[in-house]
């Protein structure tokens, strides 16, 4: 009987699946990487979410190791080199997430044009800050997309009713324009200097380094907002701070850290900027969809040798 490791905690319907497919599995969650090392050579799969760092150690005492399975998107947290090179399969669970962060993206949106965090925390405390308070409407506005895979897709059909222009930054949008005609597909040059709200959801640059630099803030709109819920190091916290402090864009929303948790970051106390710690995918219904998948796919290829969403 093949046997799982769920290192992350999760919603139990993995552990249903598991079961119901008569694979054994143990949920160990919060180890160290030593704690891991010491248990791995057991397993035949490990379910990880973000918080499991599979490192080059872990993987390479993993002797019965066959398959790791991400319950969510990005794999960044899994040394893929050292998986592909110890031929041990990669899988992750794309789209199962992906409402959720669109919903959280936009939910950023609205929060920081009508600096609803602001607002919520003055009106607690008794001050009446209505004079102080004036807020920025999406409506006719121009959202700017970089990336359009699942979430960038979601986020464009959420936005319909707001009567918004939508530009994309997508190298794999040109071969699918036919399918979304109610987006742009433009240069990231393009999109930075026109969209009043620019919003991230592509992956980090392979070499970590920062899609946009000082440079493209001078270049935008001093009414522009940044959303990032994709990854910390796509936008330069710095750079950005910096640019919120000398009014070359009007706010940011952030939801991802160049390091996490984030116990202390240079946007901390920039009134400009909304800040909330990755939960763009913590939802009840895609945790729910998240491990679902993972347990499926998971228990399909030890039981069946079947390879679904492979990275
Ligand atoms: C993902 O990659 O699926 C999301 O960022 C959610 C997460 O990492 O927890």
């Amino acid at each position: 009987m093949p046997k799982v490791l769920i290192s992350d905690s999760m919603s139990n319907i993995a552990q249903k699946i598991f079961e119901k497919n008569n694979i054994s599995f143990d949920v160990k969650t919060g180890l160290s990487e030593d704690e891991i090392i010491k248990i791995i050579p057991e397993y035949d799969g490990m379910v990880v979410r973000s918080a499991t760092k599979v490192t080059k150690k872990i993987i390479e005492s993993a002797k019965n190791l066959k398959v790791i399975g991400r319950a969510g998107a990005g794999v960044d947290n899994i040394d893929l080199a050292t998986a592909k090179e110890k031929n041990m399969l990669v899988m992750n669970t794309p789209g199962g997430n992906a409402n959720a962060t669109a919903e959280h993206a936009f939910a950023l949106i609205m929060s920081v044009l009508r600096k609803t965090p602001f607002a919520n925390e003055t009106t607690h405390k008794g001050q009446w800050e209505k004079k102080n308070i004036k807020g920025t409407e999406l409506s006719k506005k121009t959202l700017g997309i970089v990336g359009f895979g699942n979430v960038g897709v979601r986020l464009s059909y959420l936005v319909k009713g707001f009567d918004m222009k939508i530009l994309v930054s997508s190298k794999s949008l040109e071969s699918r324009k036919r399918d979304f005609p109610h987006v742009n597909n433009v240069s990231f040059e393009e999109l930075i200097t026109n969209s009043d709200v620019i919003s991230f959801h592509c992956k980090a640059a392979p070499d970590g380094k920062p899609l946009i630099t000082k440079e493209h803030y001078k270049k935008m709109k001093p009414t522009t907002y940044i959303i990032n819920a994709a990854r910390g190091n796509i936008v330069d916290e710095k750079d950005l701070n910096d640019a919120l402090k000398e009014n070359l864009i009007a706010g940011a929303a952030v939801d991802v850290f160049s390091k996490e948790p984030a116990k202390e970051n240079i946007l901390f106390n920039n009134p400009k900027a909304i800040l909330t710690p990755h939960i763009a995918a913590s939802t009840t219904e895609a945790s729910i969809v998240v491990a679902e998948m993972v347990a499926n796919q998971i228990s399909d290829f030890l039981l069946n040798g079947k390879k679904i969403n492979t990275v």
